[in-house]
């Protein structure tokens, strides 16, 4: 009820800033209608009950203890704040609320380090029209809000990223919290950088980790949602032929007065009669929802053999510290794989398409992971 009544407000608040006629607001209305539906898509699963070995892999880390799969947009302030995972500071607030984004740009990454609860307390807003579009929403103009993806691409969009892209991947993205001060960040400068290696290459440069798993002893990684990624990234089909993230989970609908505009029901385009014409200019009469669930069924049925590995490797390795037999650089030489190994497959896992948006990609990181934890694998005595 709180966040109804705040789209209106959001909505009644551009009118006042933007003076405009009487057909512009009941338009805008048809925007926001659209866009509180995305209360409909409020199916979750548990990732742990689903894929049990994660909680081994993700030992002594938030998500060994709730992973729940995502949802609509409106549910996200109510899902970060009953999360059983640790949320001590605002930072965890960067990607669920507009009215945290106004406070960074007000006050700078300062507003990072604030405590969670006393910034919750004053959000109303869910990803919202500011979010996407700043202080322009009436007009549809697209602008990024979010100071690190500013940093990142620059508030032109780096002239290469189609808008329609940029805006979703502010929060569709790899991030880490900084050391020195936690405000959030994204670990690539550029299309380039929006890698696999090229992440895991940075990360290891500056030292980061998100936890040392206490059994194991290795500085480990979460990954988080890299969809922008997979979508720009090496192997994309779709990004180079110049679909974005809208073309595919936005539908073209028409309002009463018959003025189109695009759906802000972000939905799978597999729900959609309409964006499945989009589909049909290029595959013809390709049937979308088989191709689709082909392709992940296959991707997902190599997430969980390479996970059982994943969390074989990491027994073994805490077996071999339990034991004493190791040297500790005999030890460092298997969590650096380990490391890596895990980078890769959570990579993958944790990219919400399921191999759907680039499966090139994410067979390679499935394979590297694989690859990796054969080679540590190795490495014990037998
Ligand atoms: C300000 C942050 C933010 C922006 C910008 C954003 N999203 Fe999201 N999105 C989220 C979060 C957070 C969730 C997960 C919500 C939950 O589970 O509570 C989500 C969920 C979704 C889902 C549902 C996922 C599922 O598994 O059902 C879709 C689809 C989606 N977003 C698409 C988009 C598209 C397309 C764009 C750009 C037009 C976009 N998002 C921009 C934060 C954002
Ligand atoms: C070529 C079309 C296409 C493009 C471009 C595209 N997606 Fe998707 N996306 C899909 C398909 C297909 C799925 C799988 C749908 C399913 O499983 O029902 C999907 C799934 C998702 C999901 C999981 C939720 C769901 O509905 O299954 C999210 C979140 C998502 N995409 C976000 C994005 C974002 C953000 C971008 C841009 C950075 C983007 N997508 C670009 C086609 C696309
Ligand atoms: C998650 C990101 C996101 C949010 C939140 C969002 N928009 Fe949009 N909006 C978009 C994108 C992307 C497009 C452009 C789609 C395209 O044509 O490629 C768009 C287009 C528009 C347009 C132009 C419509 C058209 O098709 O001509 C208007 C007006 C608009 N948005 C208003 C709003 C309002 C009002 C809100 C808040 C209720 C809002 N938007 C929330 C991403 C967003
Ligand atoms: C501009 C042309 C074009 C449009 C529009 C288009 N596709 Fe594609 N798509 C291709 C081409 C070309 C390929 C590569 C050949 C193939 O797999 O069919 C492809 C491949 C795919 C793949 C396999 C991707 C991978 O990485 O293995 C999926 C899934 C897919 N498309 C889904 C969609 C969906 C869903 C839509 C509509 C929302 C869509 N496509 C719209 C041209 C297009």
């Amino acid at each position: 009820m709180r966040k109804k009544l705040c789209f209106a407000i959001a909505a009644a608040a551009a009118l006042c800033v933007f003076p405009m006629s009487a057909a512009a607001d009941s338009f805008l209305t048809h925007v926001l209608e659209s866009y509180e539906m995305n209360a409909e898509n409020s199916y979750t699963i548990s990732y742990l009950e689903q894929d049990p070995y994660l909680v081994n892999i993700y030992e002594g880390y938030g998500f060994a203890k709730d992973y729940m799969s995502a949802r609509g947009h409106a549910y996200v302030l109510e899902d970060v704040a009953g999360t059983e995972r640790p949320h001590p500071l605002a930072n965890c607030l960067t990607c669920k609320t507009e009215d945290f984004t106004r406070l960074v740009n007000e006050m700078g990454e300062d507003a990072y380090s604030l405590d969670f609860e006393e910034v919750y307390a004053d959000a109303h807003q869910n990803v919202g029209c500011y979010s996407c579009h700043g202080d322009d929403f009436p007009t549809g103009k697209l602008v990024l809000t979010h100071d690190y993806s500013v940093t990142a691409i620059g508030d032109d969009m780096g002239d290469t990223i189609a808008p329609a892209i940029a805006v979703c991947g502010q929060c569709h993205t790899e991030y880490y919290f900084k050391p020195e001060n936690k405000a959030t960040n994204v670990p690539y400068t550029d299309i380039a950088s929006m890698d696999p290696a090229a992440e895991l290459a940075y990360y290891d440069e500056m030292g980061f980790a998100d936890w040392v798993q206490e059994s194991t002893g290795t500085p480990l990684l979460k990954v988080q949602h890299p969809e922008i990624e997979t979508v720009l990234g090496e192997g994309n089909i779709h990004a180079r032929m110049g679909l974005s993230c809208a073309d595919c989970h936005m539908e073209k609908t028409t309002t009463d007065e018959g003025r189109d505009f695009k759906s802000h029901y972000l939905k799978s385009p597999l729900d959609s009669e309409e964006l499945l014409t989009t589909c049909a200019q290029c595959h013809k009469d390709t049937d979308m929802a088989e191709k689709v669930h082909t392709l992940q069924a296959e991707i997902t049925a190599r997430e969980t053999e390479v996970g059982e590995k994943l969390s074989a490797l990491k027994d073994a390795l805490a077996e071999a510290v339990a034991s004493g037999d190791y040297t500790e650089d005999e030890l460092d030489e298997i969590r650096s794989l380990h490391r890596t190994a895990q980078w890769y497959f959570d990579w993958d896992y944790v990219e919400n398409s399921e191999g759907a948006h680039n499966s090139a990609l994410a067979r390679k990181c499935l394979d590297t992971a694989e690859e990796t934890i054969d080679e540590a694998m190795g490495l014990f005595e037998s």
